[in-house]
């Protein structure tokens, strides 16, 4: 899990968090004994949480604590998120995940399917049980992000090997795939504190300029750590993303015909020097410098809302993601 600074929200978030989800796996496995085995495997993978965590975060900016119910859509919100994650890792040939193996790997295609499609019904038994008279807003949002993330991971396929993929395209994808859950977790959050309309709107833009930033840091970091050769790295993929297209777009001859090659041709260049070229461009540099912007405009929309703790910690988290690239 994300690690909270602020140990009042820690101790509140974690076991409001913990004890939800701790009783939904009980009840899975009571009514599910074949599946028993994977709902405890997934149950023990967790990872950073962001979602769930910014979910109260964000309805934290309004209120002292969380209400009644809070954890049936947050469980329900990273449950949405797990199963994309086993899906995604099935579409992108992905081995590893959450410093295991990935789903796929371990158990084989016919049951990360099952335990992607699992998930979400789960979750919609999670957020069927969100109570309040904005429940059903709260359902609406993650059921449109879903609708959303879909799109966005079949749109992928516009940046394989596409090395003429521009900025617009990129985004478009990214809005999709990743943006609109951050949205949907900030407005449902907004939802949840009872706010207005304008209000939830508002937060909803800085969740969807956070979500960029986390793409953007996420495919930075794929680059990054591309140095293995196992082919489910982006640059093995030839996913062309937004240090690729900055890169594409600054480089001179020999650097617009080496990513060319690699990326459009299938003329595998080597991870090493398709990395090299990336950060000796400044493309690297540079979408890490379109990332921060995004933080800083989701930073400058939150302050609207007051100062708090939760707001000093929503602002710790978009530290980290600056520093983790
Ligand atoms: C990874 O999400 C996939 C993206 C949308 C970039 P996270 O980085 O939130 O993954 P976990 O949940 O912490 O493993
Ligand atoms: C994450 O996309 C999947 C979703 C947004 C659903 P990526 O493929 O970029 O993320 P990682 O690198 O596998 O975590
Ligand atoms: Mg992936």
């Amino acid at each position: 899990m994300y690690e909270i600074k602020n140990q009042r929200l820690k101790r509140m978030i974690e076991s409001d968090f913990t004890n939800e989800k701790k009783r939904m796996i009980r009840q899975l496995k009571a009514g599910n004994g074949n599946m028993a085995q994977m709902t405890d495997r997934m149950a023990d993978s967790e990872g950073k949480l962001i979602r769930p965590v910014l979910f109260y975060l964000v309805y934290l900016l309004f209120s002292d604590c969380p209400q009644r119910g809070m954890g049936r859509a947050a469980v329900g919100i990273e449950w949405i998120h797990s199963a994309s994650l086993i899906h995604d890792d099935i579409m992108d040939n992905g081995l590893a995940r959450r410093g295991g193996k990935s789903f796929v790997s371990e158990y084989g295609l016919s049951d990360a399917l099952i335990m992607g499609d699992f998930l979400i019904f789960a979750a919609m038994q999670e957020l069927n049980s969100v109570q309040g008279k904005n429940a059903g807003a709260v359902r609406r949002q993650m059921i449109w992000n879903g609708l959303m993330l879909c799109g966005g991971q079949k749109e992928e396929k516009k940046l394989l090997g596409n090395i003429d993929a521009g900025q617009d395209v990129y985004f478009q994808v990214i809005e999709k795939k990743t943006a609109c859950f951050f949205e949907a977790v900030f407005k449902a959050a907004a939802f949840m504190a009872d706010q207005d309309l304008k209000t939830v709107e508002n937060l909803g833009d800085a969740g969807k300029e956070l979500g960029y930033a986390f793409q953007i840091r996420n495919d930075i970091a794929d680059i990054m750590a591309a140095d293995g050769e196992d082919g489910s790295s982006d640059i093995q993929r030839r996913l062309v993303t937004l240090p690729v297209i900055l890169a594409y777009r600054n480089g001179g001859r020999y650097v617009k015909a080496a990513l060319k090659e690699h990326y459009a041709l299938g003329r595998d260049r080597g991870s090493g020097e398709i990395k090299r070229i990336l950060l000796d461009t400044g493309g690297v540099r540079e979408a890490g410098k379109i990332m921060k912007r995004s933080l800083r405009t989701a930073y400058d929309i939150l302050t609207d809302y007051g100062r708090s703790d939760a707001l000093d910690e929503i602002s710790g988290i978009m530290d980290y993601l600056r520093d983790t690239i």
